[in-house]
Order: C-alpha cells, then structure tokens, then sequence
C-alpha cells in the first residue's frame, strides 16, 4: 500500500533534510568563466547584449583573474579579439598575438587559476568564419594547420589546457599530433566535440566580433535536429585523444548531455553559452525571472544532465551564492 506508508513529502520537510538528500551539487569550483581580451590598456568595454560582461584589456583581464581565483572559480576560458584580422586568420597562431599574451600576463600574477584557451578562428579571419574560405566553403585540412599552430602557441604561452571550438574533422588528431611533437604531451585537450550550429551564440558574435560575413557555419557545425549524430562525433574526438569532452549550448541540449554522461567515461563538460546568458538576464532585467534562483536552477539542472563542470557566465555569480 503506497499511501498512507509513503509520504515523499516527509523528506522535504526542512532545509536539513532537502540538504542530506541533495542529488546534485554545484560548486564554484565547476564553473568556468569567459573572458574576452582585446588590445589596449585599462579597457572595461561592457558588452550590450551580456549585461556584467566585458571586452577587457590584458591588464584589467590579469587582475579579473585575481578576482576569479580568490572566488574559487573553477577557472577561465580566453577569447581574443586581435587589432587586425586576416583572410588566413594569422593574429591566432601568433607566438605575439592578443590571447598569447594575455596567458604569458596571466600565468605571471595568478599561476594557479586554471587557464583555457578557445582554439579557433573566426575571431582572427576578415570573413568570420572558422577557417580557411576555398570555393565558397571552409577547407577543412588547410585549417587543420592554423588549429594545430594555434594550440601549440596556447600551450608555449602557458596554457593549461587547449579547447578546439571549431569542428573541422580530424582537428584533435592533429592537435595532439602537433602538441606532441613541440614538446607539449602534458597538455590536455578539451573537444568541443558535440558543437551545433546555433541560434544562441548571438551575443557571443557581438562580445568576439565573430560574426560570419557571409552564410552561416552550419558546413562545419552540427543540426540541432540531431542526437545519435553528436555520440559518433564524441566517439571519433576521443579516438583521436582528447581527454575531456563538451557538449554546446547546454540547456536546450539536456538531453544530449545526458546520453553523452551515459555512453562515455571522459569527463563532460557543458557550455551555457551567451544566448542562454542573456535570456536569463532580460527576462530577470524585466522583473519576470528571479536572479540568483535562476542561476543555481539553470547550472544545477546542466550538472543533474551529468555534465561534470560548466562554462559559464554566471561563474563569479555561483560563487557569491554558494
Ligand atoms: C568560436 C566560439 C563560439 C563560441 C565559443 N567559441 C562562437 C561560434 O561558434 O560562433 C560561442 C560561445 C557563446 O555563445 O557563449 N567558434
């Protein structure tokens, strides 16, 4: 006889309780927060579409590091926005280029806060888009070369650990490939491996100045209608050696996640991407959504999906609240 005996409901009764039983925890430890670098010194340029998110220059990015580090954030994830762009993307594989700096400056105040690097290209091509433009399209094996240089640069600045977003085939062989061979077998790579063409990048293109001049990326990254499609990109990403893998946007693709979690034993991340960040924010910013319970729903739902740490934008926010 299930009722009157059980009462689930006595398990909710109070703080205490609610707290032994938890499932899922989330900590500032799991989150990761973007930065967006750009040249200058002293710039604080807030981004209009992320609300509490900044284009920074490399000197007020290197104390922003400070900040994150005594919050406990799990770590950070730079993107750069280089001077001048090129049809061969070159400002990204540049031993001197804006992200390779902003490591060097990084590592030397905060050596200890985990530093991750985008690996791509369409903040450095005139075009926009990922990599090299022949025909009309993305060549994928040209840009296989940019990536590679690109990672190996990362990882000669300082970078713990290279995060390729591009979704070329074959990108984490060649990577692994290339770190191995400049002196770099300790570097781990972190495959955007399930990256579907999406709407909710949006405001991300606005903070980058990413966005393609012409068409879209949807040659190179995945249909949103499909699932079965994003276990066999994970399958070949870890084949070829990556040693985490991510699945992005995250909220609209909890399900994804979850028979990610299911089928592989690598550890998952998730990126709440700058679409999700800002609908949150308006819908907050019009009195509709509360802030904070937002938040810790959101993130902690991406973690109950089974994604091991998150990036997020919302990194320094989980921290004040936990
Ligand atoms: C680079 C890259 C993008 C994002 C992360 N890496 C943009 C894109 O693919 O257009 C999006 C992150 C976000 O929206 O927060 N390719």
């Amino acid at each position: 006889m299930p009722f009157p005996v059980h009462r689930p409901r006595r398990l909710r009764a109070t703080p205490e309780l609610r707290n032994l039983v938890r499932e899922t925890q989330l900590a500032p430890g799991d989150c990761i927060f973007p930065l967006f670098i750009c040249p200058g010194e002293g710039v604080k340029r807030e981004i209009g579409s992320m609300p509490g998110n900044y284009q920074m220059s490399i000197d007020v990015a290197a104390k922003e590091c400070e900040q994150l580090l005594g919050l406990g954030v799990g770590g950070t994830i730079l993107f750069g926005i280089p001077s001048a762009k090129d049809e061969d993307a070159s400002g990204g594989y540049d031993d001197q280029g804006i992200v390779q700096q902003a490591i060097r400056a990084i590592k030397k105040t905060t050596p200890n806060l985990l530093v991750l690097t985008d690996v791509c290209n369409c903040e450095y091509t005139s075009h926009g888009h990922c990599g090299k433009i022949v025909d009309g399209d993305v060549d994928n094996d040209i840009t296989l070369d940019w990536l590679t240089r690109s990672a190996v640069s990362h990882a000669r600045a300082g970078a713990d650990i290279v995060a390729p977003s591009d979704m070329m085939d074959g990108r984490v062989a060649a990577i692994r490939r290339g770190l191995d061979a400049a002196g770099f077998p300790k570097v781990p790579i972190l495959s955007y491996a399930a990256k579907y063409a999406s709407v909710f990048y949006g405001p991300f293109r606005e903070a980058a100045e990413s966005a393609p001049q012409f068409g879209d990326r949807r040659s190179y990254q995945m249909d949103p209608a499909n699932a079965r499609e994003s276990m066999r990109e994970i399958a070949l990403d870890i084949e070829e050696g990556a040693d985490m893998i991510m699945i992005k946007p995250a909220m609209p693709y909890l399900d994804i996640i979850r028979m990610a979690r299911d089928r592989y034993d690598l550890p998952l991340a998730a990126y709440q991407v700058s679409g999700e960040f800002s609908m949150i924010m308006a819908a907050v910013r019009n009195g509709w959504l509360d802030h904070d319970r937002a938040i810790l729903e959101s993130l902690t739902s991406i973690r109950r999906a089974g994604a091991d740490f998150i990036l997020t934008y919302f990194a320094k926010d989980v921290a004040r609240l936990l």
